[in-house]
């Protein structure tokens, strides 16, 4: 199993660019699949949880190339089975995308239940419900969900709990229902936005996606032949930010949307952080010798802060002056990590979904584990900020978000390698 070494310490300058957004690009690869033609992704991001929602639309039928430049050829139009068989579809939550794509086209859907990222139950019975409500019936058995409906309409949806992936899941769905559907209480997540400028831009018909009221008018065909450009990723964007901020560094953070960095840079503004921002670019540094201070921060659906900051910003609380709260509102399991950063010399005491994070304290390098892939980023930049050497293992769920993770640490001055690269090197030496 492969390990990133940090020998840390160092603080980070220089620029860094944002890939596509992960967490957009899922759901488009699902949205894709509802199309009635071919179409053109740019900006797609190069991660293997992407590889694998890929694989999963060409083991259905769709045409996929991928261009070296990441740019995605797409043609849906072969798509033959509404059954996703590959098992790996088990290993990612966005999986679960399919089950609205496949009903919107076939009127039923089969696919394994979601796996993903483990920080306490993570149920779909929002999905479930809403599929219901447009007439698709559910069939749970053997680690398999079945939908099935002989008349699939539009419907008007109230999710009791807002959620991101219902949210998606459901407007997938419902762009080619028969009928209006309008989704109450939706999430407001830029990449609920994305994906329905996505799916408009291929002739779909999606009202008011950004806000807690999403309308659509269910289309017949979608007739597709657009090209469209996935939107920089919040939470990548977010974490170099942080890493900046926690090696007391200068790190100009490029192609980003500055609005999607208010709920962490109110945050960083709050704690002392410089920031100066541009079009689709945000500096951030701070003075030499300068103390943060202590604050309180809440995760919370966007424009909220977001839960997948949460570890990151730990992190660089751990730094700060004073006592700071973290309070995980999202996820009820989401501080395991806390027990690594221990190890690196963090105070931080957690009762139930509240951290208590006592600062500054230095950190030292440790072995540590990328438990899931945000608490692995938050690895990584305590590592970064840490004196000594870190070895971060299990480094796989980290591979499943952040592209070039190492080549754009290292392009800002980390001291970052990939145990295959040690052993390169420790050959070389010999
Ligand atoms: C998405 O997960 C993201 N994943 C997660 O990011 C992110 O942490 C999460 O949204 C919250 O922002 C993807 O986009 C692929 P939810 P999702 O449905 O859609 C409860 C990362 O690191 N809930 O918004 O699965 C649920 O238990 C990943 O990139 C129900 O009760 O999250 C949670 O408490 C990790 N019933 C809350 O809602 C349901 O049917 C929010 O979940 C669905 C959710």
């Amino acid at each position: 199993m492969a390990s990133y070494y940090i020998n840390g310490g160092n603080p980070l300058h220089g620029e860094i660019t944002v890939s596509g957004s992960k967490n957009a690009a899922l759901g488009i690869i699902a949205a894709a699949c509802v199309l009635d033609g071919p179409c053109v992704i740019e900006n797609m991001p190069h991660v293997s949880d992407i590889e694998t929602q890929l694989e999963l639309c060409r083991n259905l039928g769709a045409k996929v190339e991928v261009d070296a430049d990441g740019t995605v050829h797409f043609d849906a139009t072969s798509i033959y089975t509404h059954e996703i068989t590959d098992e790996r579809a088990r290993n990612i939550r966005a999986s679960y995308y399919f089950l609205g794509a496949l009903l919107a086209r076939f009127g039923k859907a089969r696919n394994y239940l979601p796996g993903g990222c483990n920080f306490g139950t993570r149920p779909i019975d929002l999905h479930l419900k809403g599929f219901n409500a447009m007439g698709a019936a559910a069939n749970l058995a053997h680690g398999f969900i079945t939908l099935e409906a002989d008349d699939f309409h539009g419907e008007h949806i109230f999710l009791d709990k807002v959620s991101v992936g219902a949210t998606m899941n459901l407007m997938i769905a419902a762009s080619k229902a028969k009928g209006r559907t309008t989704i109450e209480n939706a999430a407001r997540e830029p990449h609920i936005v994305d994906v329905a400028n996505f799916l408009n831009s291929m002739g779909a018909k999606i009202r008011g996606a950004g806000t807690d009221v999403i309308r659509i008018e269910g289309r017949e065909v979608l007739p597709a032949g657009s090209t469209y450009a996935i939107i920089p990723d919040q939470i990548e964007a977010g974490t170099y930010m942080i890493a900046a901020a926690a090696t007391r560094g200068d790190v100009t953070v490029r192609n980003l949307i500055p609005k999607h960095m208010e709920p962490l840079s109110a945050k960083m503004d709050e704690i002392g952080v410089h920031m100066e921002t541009g079009d689709d670019w945000i500096r951030v540094w701070t003075e030499p010798g300068q103390e943060l201070s202590a604050t309180s921060f809440r995760t919370m659906a966007y424009p909220g802060f977001p839960t997948d900051l949460q570890p990151q910003a730990v992190v660089l609380l751990c730094t700060c002056t004073g006592m700071s709260k973290m309070y995980e509102d999202v996820w009820a399991s989401r501080f395991q990590y806390v027990d690594d950063l221990k190890q690196m010399g963090a105070d931080i005491t957690v009762a139930d979904r509240v951290a208590l994070i006592q600062g500054p304290r230095s950190l030292t390098g440790a072995m540590v584990q990328a438990r899931d892939l945000r608490a692995g980023a938050a690895m990584v930049l305590a590592g970064l900020a840490a004196t000594g050497m870190t070895e971060v293992f299990d480094i796989h769920s980290l591979e499943r978000g952040y592209e070039d993770l190492i080549l754009k640490l290292r392009s800002i001055g980390a001291d970052i390698r990939k145990s295959s690269d040690v052993y390169e090197n420790a050959e070389r030496e010999l």
